[in-house]
C-alpha cells in the first residue's frame, strides 16, 4: 500500500488543484505551480564530481544549488548517488543558507536562527527553528549533463510545488 506524500504533489496533481482553486479562488499561486515543470539544465556532472557547487535557479525565482556530498544520498545522481541539489532559502523564514560542510552532508547553519540540514537525507533538518526539510531539487542525467526535472517541498513562499514523476 502506498501513501502519497503531500508535499510530493504530480504535475497531474497541481493542474486538478489549479482547476479546484480557480473555481474557489483558494489557490492564488496556481500559475506558478502549473508554469514549472520544465526541465532545467545545470551542467556537467563531471563537473560537480570534481567538486563544483552548481548554482541555479528551480523554479525560476528560487535560488538552488547543486553539490556532491560524498556519500550516498536520498535521490542522489550520479554513479555514486551522491550529487544533490536543494533550495538556498531557509523554509522557516526565508534567509539564504550559505554555509555548507559538503563533506559531511551538512548545510548551514542558518544565519537567522541557526537551522542546518541533511543533505544526504534529503533535507531533513537537523537544528535550528526550522520545522520542515529544506526542499530537495529532483535531478536527472542525460548524456552526462544534469537536469532539474521536479521538487520534493514547498518552495519557500509558495502555497505548493510540484515534483514531476522519474
Ligand atoms: S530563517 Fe533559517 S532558521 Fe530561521
Amino acid at each position: 500500500m502506498t501513501h502519497e506524500n503531500p508535499l510530493q504533489i504530480s504535475r497531474r496533481g497541481v493542474v486538478r488543484l489549479c482547476v479546484a482553486g480557480t473555481a474557489s479562488a483558494a489557490l492564488p499561486a496556481c500559475n506558478h505551480g502549473t508554469d514549472h515543470g520544465d526541465d532545467v539544465h545545470i551542467g556537467a556532472l563531471e563537473d560537480l564530481l570534481g567538486g563544483e557547487v552548481v548554482d541555479f535557479e528551480y523554479p525560476e525565482g528560487h535560488a538552488a544549488f547543486a553539490v556532491r556530498v560524498g556519500k550516498r544520498a536520498r535521490d542522489g545522481v550520479g554513479p555514486d548517488e551522491d550529487v544533490v541539489a536543494f533550495h538556498r532559502a531557509c523554509p522557516h523564514q526565508g534567509c539564504p543558507l550559505v554555509e555548507m560542510d559538503a563533506s559531511v552532508a551538512r548545510l548551514g547553519p542558518c544565519g537567522c536562527h541557526l537551522s542546518e540540514f541533511d543533505l544526504a537525507g534529503g533535507g531533513v533538518q537537523l537544528t535550528g527553528r526550522a520545522s520542515v526539510p529544506l526542499p530537495q531539487v529532483l535531478l536527472d542525467v542525460r548524456g552526462g549533463e544534469v537536469y532539474a526535472v521536479g521538487l520534493r517541498g514547498v518552495a519557500f513562499g509558495e502555497a505548493f510545488t510540484v515534483e514531476q514523476g522519474r
